[in-house]
């Protein structure tokens, strides 16, 4: 039998006296794309830290083509021929393609690093040797996420690599993006890397992947080949048991002859932006649809006032308003979960609770003094309504997983009690439990008479929560459809693309 790449044998850690993988086995073929599933928090990222060197096993043993190694640092990972794609993205947009591939070896080569001549020869000889058409000399920023995401490739694989790890590549990619990406990781695979893949998008794992490993709580529960498991018990594995609910759309009663929560009238910002007009009413789920770079994140932001807006008005229950920044919007009852939870929505090094009650505090302390019984009730409160993993509330958040960071964003927005809550890409990195909870949460905000707006680029989350849809695209609101008049996915997709 062919002797597998990688193998990660009986690997245990603990945080803090609470286990986090628990004799965990774990190996990949050489020339295999292989899935890394689990819910939030099962320890993904933690094992493939171990494996990179970010943190160290108390037990367990790696080997490496048959031969055992020691990896104490990243340094040993690079060694090994270990790399790792990042779901945030590392490249500075200012600088070229070339510039960013060789940015991090300023200790291998000497001060004239980014003396271009050498380093756009290697850049290129790379990407050709990738297949990927990117010329060297282009400003990131003016590449499509696509492409970024290429170059973040080329830059993992500007080291000599054997496996690679991509931890949610496809979180901001769309359909044709990620295909591109898709075709590139056959390519690699027929080149014999061997590719570890984390993600929630079950689609995706059944289409690339040869074999799927799930985790759950830490522990290993199950390695299938992928052409002999079904999603269904895929699901189970992930979940421990059946799920009990699903996507499925119910028809909401409200009101549209009522005035409208939000209005807005002729709104253009920037480039992005370009006169939109769109009504929320009380109890409405409005669905924005549209490809990367269509402007859906440009319009809510213009909204909230944390873009400038060239023109238009908003209105709140028919009253015109001023709205030039995030206070002035939070003040007349705007919400915005942006779609960069991590940097935009949290304080890492607070806790869990802070994290949650810090939009409320006016409603928590009495004179100076914090009702602390109440913040603590609110703060449980959210955790076990979003199921959110932490060993208690009082947790630093940035040591939480990535997936329950994002529900603690969401929490955080949810306690504020908005009049018009606008979420851009909700679930995005939450798991599949976790997504429904989601959609059930929304839901029940909108049946108490709350007006929702809900970016999202996973369509079957859209469908399942959409009164209306209205489609983007180049700034402008090109479609608008009711949720019931949408007979299927491919309608939906073909809306977006075919507008
Ligand atoms: N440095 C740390 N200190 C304490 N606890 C930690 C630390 N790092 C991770 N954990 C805990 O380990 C568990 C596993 O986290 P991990 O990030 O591996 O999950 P994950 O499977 O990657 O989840 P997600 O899908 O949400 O990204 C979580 O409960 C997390 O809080
Ligand atoms: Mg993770």
């Amino acid at each position: 039998m062919e002797q597998p790449m990688l193998v990660m044998k009986n690997i245990s850690k603990s945080f803090n006296g609470i286990t986090v993988l628990n004799s965990v086995d774990f190996s990949v073929k050489k020339g295999e794309v292989h899935a890394l599933m689990g819910g939030n928090g099962a320890g993904k990222s933690t094992l493939m830290k171990i494996l990179t060197g970010v943190y160290t096993a108390d037990e367990g043993d790696i080997f490496i083509e048959g031969k055992q190694v020691s990896i104490q640092n990243p340094d040993d990972a690079r060694e090994n021929y270990i790399s790792m794609i990042f779901q945030e993205f590392s490249l500075i947009p200012t600088l070229t393609v070339a510039q960013n591939i060789f940015l991090t070896r300023e200790s291998k080569t000497s001060a004239g690093l980014l003396n271009d001549k050498e380093c756009i020869a290697k850049t290129r000889e790379l990407l050709t040797e990738l297949e990927v058409d990117i010329d060297p000399n282009e400003i990131v920023g003016n590449l499509g996420v696509g492409y970024w995401q290429m170059t973040e490739i080329a830059k993992a694989l500007s080291q000599e690599t054997k496996i690679l790890i991509m931890d949610e590549p496809t979180a901001s990619l769309t359909k044709k993006e990620t295909e591109i990406l898709f075709s590139f990781i056959n390519q690699l695979k027929a080149k014999g890397y061997a590719i570890i893949y984390i993600s929630h998008r079950m689609d995706e794992i059944f289409e690339i992947c040869d074999r799927i490993t799930i985790l759950r709580d830490g522990k290993h529960v199950a390695t299938e080949n992928c052409k002999q498991i079904d999603l269904e018990t895929v699901v189970q594995h992930i979940v421990g048991s059946g799920m009990d609910k699903a996507f499925e759309w119910k028809e909401r009663a409200y009101s549209m002859d009522v005035t409208p929560v939000l209005e807005v009238k002729q709104l253009s910002s920037g480039t992005k932006v370009q006169d939109v007009n769109f009504q929320l009413f009380p109890g409405e789920i409005l669905g924005v649809a549209g490809l990367m770079g269509s402007g859906r994140t440009e319009m809510v932001r213009a909204i909230f006032g944390v873009d400038p807006k060239d023109s238009g008005d908003i209105l709140i229950n028919g009253q015109k308003q001023n709205i030039k920044s995030a206070t002035d919007a939070v003040e007349a009852g705007l919400a915005l979960i942006p779609e960069d939870r991590r940097v935009q929505g949290l304080v890492l090094e607070h806790s869990v609770k802070e994290n949650i009650i810090l939009p409320i505090l006016s409603k928590v302390t009495k004179g100076l003094l914090l009702n602390d019984k109440k913040a603590n009730e609110i703060a449980n409160g959210f955790v076990e309504k979003l199921n959110i993993k932490t060993d208690d509330i009082f947790k630093t958040t940035k040591l939480l997983s990535g997936g329950n960071q994002q529900k603690i964003v969401l929490a955080k927005w949810l306690a504020n009690d908005p009049t018009v809550l606008m979420l851009d890409e909700p679930t995005a990195g939450v798991d599949i439990v976790a997504k429904t909870e989601i959609v059930d949460v929304i839901r029940e905000l909108a049946d108490s008479g709350k007006a929702i707006l809900v970016i999202s680029s996973e369509l079957p989350e859209l469908l399942a929560l959409s009164d209306r849809v209205i489609v983007m695209h180049e700034g402008k609101i090109v479609k608008e459809l009711k949720r019931r008049e949408i007979n299927s996915e491919e309608e939906l997709q073909h809306a977006i693309q075919g507008y």
